[in-house]
């Protein structure tokens, strides 16, 4: 008998698909048959090696497009090419992140905090979460609705050395979520937000303090480990699936319980 997988016929599309957890992402929901299309900021050849492999190994259609979330409006354009490869969106969800020089300024401690730095972590966090919805929300009200997903993380909730410019924004963008929910209901939209506890990608080994987080996390979490990538992709999967046909407005907090300790 054909194996059944909850996702044959529907199309996710998630920012930041080439590494850490939105690369996670995208191989678990292909895995569940969805076809995908995924964005990449200057890894376009790790991009183009992953629409292979998924296409080969998985049976899906991949797709892969340029973006850079510190330009939100460009994501018009973006969907404009994803049209012309796909001809439905069931699932969004905004995972991009800014690292290196764009966050100088809004990565460090409060007194050395600057609006710049600052101003970009909201531009590639709230606004492109903003933009990249909305764009996908025209496209799920054809097929008669969809899930949004913004990924974030419980920095927003529980002290994190240096994370104030981040922290801070992914409590608006949990915000944000909610009011998106409250809007597009309508249309069966679902939006909801995943908040991970730290996660062994790049961005986490980025951190000068990292092997301090990483003892840290492991003391906290009553796992005794660092989250990884594939630990989100399970609520992201939860919360497209018809099994959360009424969760909406919602953050899903996957920690490892490190947030309670
Ligand atoms: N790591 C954690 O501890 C943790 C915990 C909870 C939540 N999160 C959240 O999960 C999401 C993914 O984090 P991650 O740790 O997986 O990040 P990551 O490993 O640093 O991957 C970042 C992704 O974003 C893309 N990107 C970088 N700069 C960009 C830009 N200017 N425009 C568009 N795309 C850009 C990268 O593309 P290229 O490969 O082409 O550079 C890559 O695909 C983020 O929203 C993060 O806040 C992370």
């Amino acid at each position: 008998m054909a194996e059944c997988k909850q996702f044959e016929g529907k199309t996710l599309f998630i920012s930041g698909g080439t590494r850490g957890i939105g690369k996670a992402i995208v191989y678990s929901f292909a895995k569940e048959g969805a076809d995908v299309a995924f964005t990449y900021a200057s890894r376009s050849e790790t991009a183009d090696e992953i629409v292979k492999d998924l296409e080969a190994n998985y049976g899906v259609k991949a797709r892969a497009y340029r973006l850079d979330i510190l330009q939100p409006e460009t994501y018009k354009d973006v969907f404009a090419a994803f049209d012309a490869d796909f001809d439905r969106l069931d699932f969004f969800i905004s995972n991009a992140i800014i690292s290196g020089r764009a966050v100088v300024g809004g990565f460090g401690p409060f007194m050395r905090l600057k609006p710049r730095g600052l101003n970009n972590i909201w531009t590639a966090t709230v606004d492109a979460f903003v933009v990249g919805a909305q764009e996908a929300a025209k496209r799920m009200e054809k097929t008669g609705g969809g899930s949004i997903i913004s990924m974030s993380s419980t920095g927003n909730l529980i002290y994190t050395p240096n994370y104030a410019g981040h922290g801070a924004n992914k409590a608006a963008v949990e915000a944000m979520v909610r009011y998106a929910a409250a809007e597009l209901g309508e249309k069966n939209i679902r939006v909801n937000a995943v908040s991970g506890g730290p996660i062994d990608t790049d961005a986490l080994r980025a951190f000068p303090n990292y092997d301090e987080v990483r003892a840290e996390t492991e003391r906290r979490s009553p796992l005794n480990r660092m989250g990884q990538p594939e630990d989100l992709s399970g609520a992201c999967k939860f919360l497209c699936s018809d099994e959360a046909s009424w969760v909406t407005g919602h953050t899903l907090i996957v920690d490892g319980g490190t947030t309670f300790q």
